[in-house]
């Protein structure tokens, strides 16, 4: 089959690889109908995540058909069309059982890790993929439901919810402010609303991303590079400060933008990946009364989100901006990684190819 295999830092290629076999009798062979790509394969590419070998297929978003289940897999079968979890998680552990799946003890891939795919395991960017722990992993797909709706569910769904919006306890009438409006913090815009987020600011440097964050619910943009942005956030609060900011950028600066924002009382919630290590001026933050939170996806969210994307609720297919084929991949790898320039959100690419 085809996989787009890294090489080291700077190089991917699509090439011929063996296929995946079951390995254990709680494994599915899915053939993967569409994919996508993550900033964090971008981040991967870079040579940011060290953990990832040579050789390793990418990416950890996925829709497909399933083709070969393992003996003890009861959950899906033969033919079904499944939503591939950026998360594994093996159902029965001590932290599965809590419904911290972002730290599933099941030997695969790592124990206390539960994203592998594309990491410590081969991922989704190929023709098949093997998942482990079916039963959990995998979400039957309604027919209502596109692909490329599916594919925002294996990550960035689940995780401007869960480590965004839930993370930092939004609650009715809130004023919630995202720095960040890529797809994860697109993600958080989108899914403020379901706890009643009144006022919803998008925050970012690049005004082709507010102008998209309108479509996801933003109610207010700021452009975070002009001078008195935090003046004009804070015009939309009683003065006080946002309820929750949500921080989905991942670099000392925006960190620190999220701490400033908040009123006493109030929520930051890292959604970032952080490359270095951020200061926090306790002498100042310690009278504030304020909560900070950040964490891994769990991914556990999938199924409820599933029910309102297919509601329409969610907008899911709105991240999709460019559509490419499997064996345009390299393409879709420039198109998402020249973002500012082509304004794609998520690139979505297909096995049948697109017309
Ligand atoms: N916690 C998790 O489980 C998890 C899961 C997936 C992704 N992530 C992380 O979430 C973050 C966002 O992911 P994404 O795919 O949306 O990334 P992205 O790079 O597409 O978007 C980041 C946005 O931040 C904006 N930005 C950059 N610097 C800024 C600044 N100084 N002020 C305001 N805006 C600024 C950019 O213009 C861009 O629109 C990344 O760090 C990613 O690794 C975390
Ligand atoms: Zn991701
Ligand atoms: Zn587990």
């Amino acid at each position: 089959m085809k996989a787009l295999v890294y090489g080291g830092p700077g190089l991917i290629s699509w090439s011929d690889v063996p296929a995946p076999v079951i390995r254990h009798p709680s494994d599915a062979i899915v053939r993967v109908d569409t994919t996508t790509i993550c900033g964090t394969d971008l981040h991967i590419l870079k040579g940011d995540v060290p953990a990832v070998e040579p050789g390793r297929i990418l990416g950890h978003e996925g829709v497909g058909t399933v083709t070969e289940v393992g003996s003890s897999v009861s959950n899906v079968n033969v033919g079904d069309r499944v939503i591939i979890s950026c998360i594994k998680s093996c159902g029965h552990c001590a932290n599965c059982r809590t419904g911290l799946y972002s730290h599933c003890l099941g030997e695969e891939g790592r124990s206390g890790i539960g994203w592998i795919f594309g990491h410590l395991i081969d991922g989704t960017q190929a023709e098949y993929v093997r998942v482990p722990y079916a039963d959990n992993s995998l979400h039957a797909l309604p027919e209502s439901v596109t692909d490329e709706q599916g594919v925002m569910l294996s990550d960035i769904l689940p995780t401007g919810f869960e480590i965004g919006v839930q993370a930092g306890h939004v609650t009715p009438g809130d004023v919630v402010a995202v720095i960040g409006a890529g797809p994860v913090g697109l993600a958080a815009i989108a899914t403020a609303g379901l706890y009643g987020a009144a006022t919803i600011v998008a925050i970012d440097l690049d005004e082709g991303r507010l102008n998209q964050a309108k479509d996801f619910g933003a109610t207010n943009v700021v452009v975070s590079g002009a001078a008195g942005w935090r003046e004009d956030v804070l015009a939309l609060t009683d003065g006080a400060g946002v309820d929750v900011a949500i921080e989905a950028v991942g670099t000392p600066q925006t960190f620190t933008m999220a701490v400033g924002l908040v009123r006493p009382g109030g929520h930051v919630a890292n959604v970032g990946v952080h490359g270095q290590p951020v200061s926090l001026n306790l002498a100042e933050l310690w009278i504030q009364n304020i909560t900070i939170s950040m964490g891994l996806v769990n991914a556990s969210t999938t199924p409820m989100l599933l029910k309102l994307v297919a509601q329409g609720k969610v907008p899911a297919g709105k991240f999709a901006t460019h559509h490419f084929s499997f064996d345009q991949i390299l393409g879709a790898y420039d198109t998402f990684s020249r973002a500012s320039e082509t304004k794609a959100l998520k690139v979505i690419i297909s096995r049948v190819s697109a017309t």
